[in-house]
């Protein structure tokens, strides 16, 4: 991607549904005996890597505009291509639901941005407390149910968000009340509560550290609109606020941006509410230091809008100091930072900002998806052109960043052919395969 900094970004964003909200609904759509609507899918890497997997699984999957179409076709085969599993962390998602469709899974460990160790034992240990067995062959998963899954009372040993997710989605369909304890209480893990519900599921409590599941036998389909992205909403807001500008966000939820509305408040920005579903940021022409910013499991500030804030905090007059207590590794982008001309340094899980006057545009390379945002965000105040290599990291969360950016008046786009190409990769298989798949009347 290229960026021409300097220019104060000034418009609305209308958000779209949150990506970590449409992956694990995409899975859980696995669980549903009718077919299932998601409005307004936004078209990211980690979509089509979703919808191959739903096929390799034996789903029809078909866009209908924006909507996403979903609906049980043939049976599918229990072991899933490592392509799309490798691309994506969110391939972990597919246990559970496919224990419940074929009785057995196979996949290699999920991919995902590397921010330090990722492994996925606390899906496995309530999966196995509710009679999955599990064997490893090298990096190869088999996970088998042959009985099916039964309910259970686990406790977390941490809030991991992909581990209440997933085992939500085995409760829902497990004979028996399950009862998780230390659960995740992130908007996306409610919104996944939510989409069940809509198809059937007796879950009470999502949201809190406890959540109660009645097992049922089975699951319709539903139409579905997902919550919007607040991480998409942290970086259009922080955007804004590098750049002295000033954004409306539409469609926003803002009790779930509370703490990022809190960290640009203290550098200075007015930030307020424009009825129930919308905030307007007016920034100062340059911000104070963001002070310390301690970033956890929901309701704390969010792990994925730790390098793009910090991105928006690296000409402020004063020091800014982002601790990430989720991941080991968060600040890849710091690299970047200092190529651009900032004075960011990190020692463990502390990335520390000291004043720098101004940025120079320079080449700079994404190390994953929100650090790339964050190069973006870098880029938009310094003067001259940027460049950020290994921008495919963007696509997976934020579909056309480019564009988005380019609606708020910013100069950015991506290189050359290689987005054209992407963009002819775009339009092929999913209409085609439904179609000759034979359509069916969808919600
Ligand atoms: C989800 O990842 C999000 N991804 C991440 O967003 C987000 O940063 C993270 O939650 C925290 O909010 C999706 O929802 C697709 P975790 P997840 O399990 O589920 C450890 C983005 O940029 N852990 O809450 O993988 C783990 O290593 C992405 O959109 C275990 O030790 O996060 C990490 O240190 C990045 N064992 C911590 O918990 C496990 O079995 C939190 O991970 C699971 C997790």
């Amino acid at each position: 991607m290229k960026i021409w900094g300097g220019v104060r970004l000034e418009g609305e964003v209308w958000l779209p549904p949150a990506k970590n909200s449409v992956l694990p609904i995409l899975a859980a759509s696995l669980l549903c005996d009718g077919p299932v609507r998601l409005r307004q899918t936004p078209r990211l890497t980690d979509v089509e890597n979703s919808l191959a997997l739903l096929r390799a699984a034996g789903m029809r999957t078909a866009w209908e505009g924006e909507d996403l179409l979903l609906a049980p076709g043939r049976a599918g085969k229990s072991a899933l291509p490592d392509g799309p599993v490798r691309a994506m962390r969110s391939s972990v998602f597919y246990l559970a639901p496919m224990l419940h469709r074929m009785g057995e899974v196979r996949m290699t460990m999920p991919g995902g941005c590397r921010l330090g160790p990722r492994p996925i034992d606390i899906h496995l240990e309530g999966l196995a407390c509710m009679g999955a067995a599990a064997e490893w062959k090298g990096e190869q998963l088999t996970l088998s149910a042959p009985r099916g899954l039964y309910g259970a009372e686990f406790s977390l040993r941490l809030p991991s968000v992909g581990a209440t997710e997933t085992l939500m989605m085995a409760a829902v369909k497990a004979k028996g009340i399950t009862v998780l304890r230390g659960a995740a209480r992130e908007p996306e893990v409610v919104d996944l509560a939510r989409f069940l519900m809509a198809a059937g599921a007796h879950i009470c409590g999502a949201g809190t550290s406890t959540i109660w599941i009645q097992g049922r036998e089975r699951l319709s389909g539903a139409a579905f609109r997902p919550v919007t992205d607040r991480i998409v909403a942290a970086t259009v807001l922080a955007a804004a606020a590098a750049t002295g500008g000033s954004v409306t966000l539409r469609r926003c939820v803002p009790e779930h941006l509370e703490p990022v509305v809190e960290v640009l408040t203290r550098g200075g920005c007015r930030i307020r509410r424009e009825g129930p579903a919308a905030l307007t940021l007016a920034a100062p022409a340059r911000l104070a230091g963001a002070g310390w910013v301690t970033a956890g499991a929901y309701p704390a500030f969010p792990t994925d809008a730790a390098p793009v804030l910090a991105a928006a905090f690296l000409t402020a007059e004063g020091p800014s100091y982002f601790e990430d207590t989720v991941f080991e590794h968060r600040f890849g982008c710091a690299a970047g930072f200092s190529a651009l001309g900032g004075r960011a340094k990190v020692r463990g899980r502390l990335l520390e900002l000291a004043p720098a006057e101004r940025l120079q545009g320079a080449a700079v390379s994404a190390a994953d998806l929100r650090g790339g945002a964050a190069l973006a965000v870098a880029a938009l105040q310094a003067q001259g052109e940027s460049t950020i290599a290994q921008a495919g990291y963007i696509r997976r969360g934020y579909g056309d960043l480019a564009a988005l950016l380019r609606s708020l008046g910013a100069r950015a786009e991506w290189e050359g052919k290689t987005e054209r190409e992407n963009e002819g990769k775009r339009r092929t298989k999913p209409e085609k395969y439904f179609s000759e798949a034979g359509g069916i009347s969808l919600p």
